[in-house]
């Protein structure tokens, strides 16, 4: 209101100004057109009364002339009649003519035509207008002139009415131009607050959807797309910033969660569940997997509550959920929600064995164990996916949930969503690697697979080669359109974002694995394994599986022991590999081979002191692998191919010391992040035996150096950040998709 009396004021005093000034020229203009009334007014007169005067003065009847002048001048504006035989003759007129008219006078004027006077009854119009004879035999006979005399108080009248009315017209003018803004000020201002309100929300700024769908607005086209750019700009800057300056923790997780996605629900999918019951006899365990995917989400979800659906693996997992098969977890403090999905075991060994583990798996990670495709595992595969694509549906509280869809187990399942729930976001990250499309060709359903993953807004990878790799797939196998430049890919009329999120742990790590000091776990550790106090301690952790190198890790200790015999009797290494995927063939066989490997080198060193391999087969719970890690004076990790691998991270957070030395396989994601580990390629066995023998001997100071290093990396780019990375690209996506999909607007 008070914006809408700043600017009518100033109008109505504008108006009032141009009312003051256009007045004396309406004045002068109307003054004209009277004048101009008069005079012919005047010649009419003058012409109508000519003839009865003439016989009136050819009869020399004088006194009926006067009679005959008053009588006309009663007219409501002739004021006087009169007439002048010549200038010396008084003048014979109408009682109303003023005393200054005379003949005499008259003769002194500039001769016949229309004079304006002043006298004391006011404004005068004099007309003299000669008389003339209609015989002109008599024309000399017929002297003098009429004089008409015309009252022109009249028109001060009418101008000043005009005046009035004047101030009149532009009042009004003033008051309909003022309602009219203040209505359109009010209204637009309106729409402006709500956008920015919107804005401020994190809405598109022209629409709010859920309250009052907009109107088409094709003027605001162009002004749409400029504000969509200015946001995007202002966004990549926010990022930017972001990036320098915060440091990611589950707090800033939360805070973004409600800021940026207004606390709205997340929901997770992953094939293997964070806990799993199992049942002992007469109690019921609960065992943490080791899975990177689940080291890496847990905290997330603690962080941000919401639900994650899982299969229920667990013998006991049936026992403890709800009726609508949930549990709440973690047990001892329960923060989130697991939605237990149940599989027959015909699915399982189709779904999981099968088509992901003996196809997809070997298939991306090029570890030259051959892939194998089935198309009942196929079937299965399709079948599980849509099951987990119901569950979503159901779990879902609202039609725009944002779902993280897990790894290489849910290919179909962001596409199968995506129909159910259109307007979700839905975010894939890929846990392992991408192959080059040569590899990926072999898969015989992989237009399906790409089409599926294209159901997501966000498809993640660990690494830009992998990106890259996915990329490239699409473009050979599918028709669609891939943009390298913003590696966005356009695919049946959707649009999905390839990024690269490189996964990482919780940091700070949980206190409770840090709280055995160093010096009480190197004692420990070395006990348990009858090693003397200050014998030298490798370490590998890993899922018994061919594609961690363990093999290629143990042929290098033999290599060592080879090369540098000084180190036989003096150091071990300890492989915790937790059993995996024991049902598939090749798993068997692996297990096989690398407990026949580390027998025959234990049989070949042994001899000399403790043994060189000491290899447990079987799951550790995290406090006690993360003993290990502070025991150890290395660690190994030697994978043939990793999407990341985590245990590279989680090693160097457990070295709080600042001690112990990674070496590291060039084909992990990991090695892109640290390369103050010692980066060796686990093919060749000379040159891992040499990084062995290097960080078996390497200085303290040179140790604190790299570890300090890596200890940075791993705390900025930890899980907070990759989780959190992922969802501020969800919520900028929600943006972008409230402003482009206002009718009127187009995409980017
Ligand atoms: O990290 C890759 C991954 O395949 C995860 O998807 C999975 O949770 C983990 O390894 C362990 O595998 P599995 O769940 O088959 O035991």
């Amino acid at each position: 209101m008070r914006l809408s009396l700043r600017f009518v004021l100033p109008l109505l005093l504008v108006l009032a100004a141009i009312a003051y000034a256009v007045s004396p020229m309406v004045d002068q203009l109307t003054l004209r057109w009277f004048v101009r009334d008069l005079d012919s007014r005047s010649a009419l007169i003058a012409n109508a009364i000519q003839e009865p005067l003439l016989e009136q003065l050819a009869a020399g009847r004088k006194a009926k002339t006067g009679d005959f002048f008053n009588r006309i001048s009663q007219d409501e504006r002739l004021f006087a009649v009169g007439y002048c035989a010549t200038p010396d003759t008084p003048m014979l007129a109408s009682r109303s003519l003023p005393k200054q008219i005379t003949c005499a006078e008259l003769a002194r004027w500039t001769g016949p035509g229309e004079h304006l006077l002043a006298s004391e009854q006011g404004p005068l119009h004099v007309a003299v207008h000669p008389m003339t004879s209609a015989a002109p035999a008599d024309a000399a006979a017929v002297p003098g002139q009429l004089v008409l005399v015309h009252d022109m108080s009249f028109i001060t009248r009418r101008s000043e009415e005009t005046k009035r009315y004047l101030v009149y017209v532009f009042m009004a003018l003033g008051a309909a131009v003022s309602l009219i803004t203040v209505i359109v000020a009010q209204l637009s201002w309106r729409g402006w607050m709500a956008g920015v309100r919107a804005l401020l929300r994190g809405e598109g700024l022209l629409r709010q959807p859920e309250i009052n769908p907009p109107p088409s607005l094709p003027g605001f086209k162009p002004i749409a797309r400029d504000l969509q750019r200015l946001i995007s700009e202002l966004e990549s800057e926010n990022r930017a910033r972001d990036e320098s300056q915060l440091t990611w923790s589950a707090e800033t997780l939360r805070t973004i969660l409600h800021g940026e996605l207004r606390g709205e629900d997340v929901i997770v999918v992953s094939n293997r569940e964070p806990y799993i019951h199992q049942r002992r006899g007469e109690r019921i365990e609960v065992q943490r997997p080791a899975s990177g995917l689940v080291t890496a989400l847990e905290p997330i979800m603690r962080a941000c509550s919401g639900t994650w659906i899982a299969h229920g693996s667990g013998s006991a997992d049936h026992e403890v959920v709800d009726k609508n098969d949930r549990v709440a977890v973690p047990p001892e403090n329960p923060a989130y929600h697991i939605r237990r999905v149940w599989l027959t075991p015909e699915e399982e060994a189709g779904y999981y064995y099968g088509f992901a583990n003996e196809g997809l798996w070997p298939l991306c990670h090029i570890a030259h164990v051959r892939p194998i495709f089935r198309s009942g595992d196929w079937a299965q595969y399709i079948a599980v996916n849509r099951k987990f694509a119901q569950a979503v549906v159901s779990e879902a509280k609202t039609k725009n949930p944002i779902v993280l869809v897990q790894d290489y187990h849910f290919a179909l399942l962001p596409k199968m969503i995506h129909e159910e729930l259109p307007e979700a976001t839905i975010i894939s990250f890929w846990h392992i690697p991408w192959p080059n499309p040569e590899s990926f060709a072999i898969c015989p359903w992989r237009e399906e697979i790409l089409a599926g993953m294209l159901g997501s807004s966000i498809m993640g990878f660990h690494t830009q080669s992998h990106c890259n790799n996915f990329v490239d797939t699409v473009d050979r196998f599918l028709e669609a359109r891939v943009d390298r430049e913003s590696f966005n890919v356009s695919f049946g009329g959707k649009r999905t974002s390839v990024r690269r999120y490189p996964i990482s742990i919780a940091w700070p790590p949980d206190p409770e694995l840090l709280q055995k000091c160093v010096p009480e776990c190197r004692r420990h550790i070395r006990e348990l394994n009858d090693l003397p106090p200050e014998h030298k301690l490798g370490i590998g952790v890993d899922r018994l599986d061919y594609t961690k190198g363990i093999l290629e890790r143990f042929r290098a200790i033999e290599r060592l022991l080879e090369l540098k015999p000084d180190w036989i009797g003096h150091f071990t290494f300890v492989q915790i590999a937790a059993p995996t995927r024991s049902g598939i063939d090749e798993y068997q066989h692996h297990e096989a081979q690398v407990r026949t490997l580390a027998t025959r080198i234990n049989a070949r060193f042994e001899r000399r002191g403790p043994a060189p391999i000491i290899l447990k087969i079987e799951q550790h719970a995290p406090p006690l692998v993360y003993e290990h890690f502070r025991a150890a004076d290395l660690c190994f990790v030697s994978s043939l191919h990793d999407g990341m691998n985590l245990v590279a991270k989680e090693f160097v957070a457990a070295r709080d010391d600042e001690r112990g030395v990674l070496i590291l396989s060039e084909f992990t994601g990991a090695a892109r992040e640290l390369p103050e580990a010692l980066i060796v390629n686990p093919y060749d066995a000379d040159q891992c035996a040499a990084a062995l023998h290097l960080a078996l001997s390497m200085p303290d100071m040179e140790q604190r150096d790299r570890m300090l290093l890596m200890r940075g990396l791993v705390a900025e780019f930890n899980v907070f950040r990759w989780a959190g990375r992922m969802l501020l690209d969800a919520a900028t996506q929600r943006r972008h998709s409230r402003l482009t999909d206002m009718p009127g607007t187009s995409t980017l």
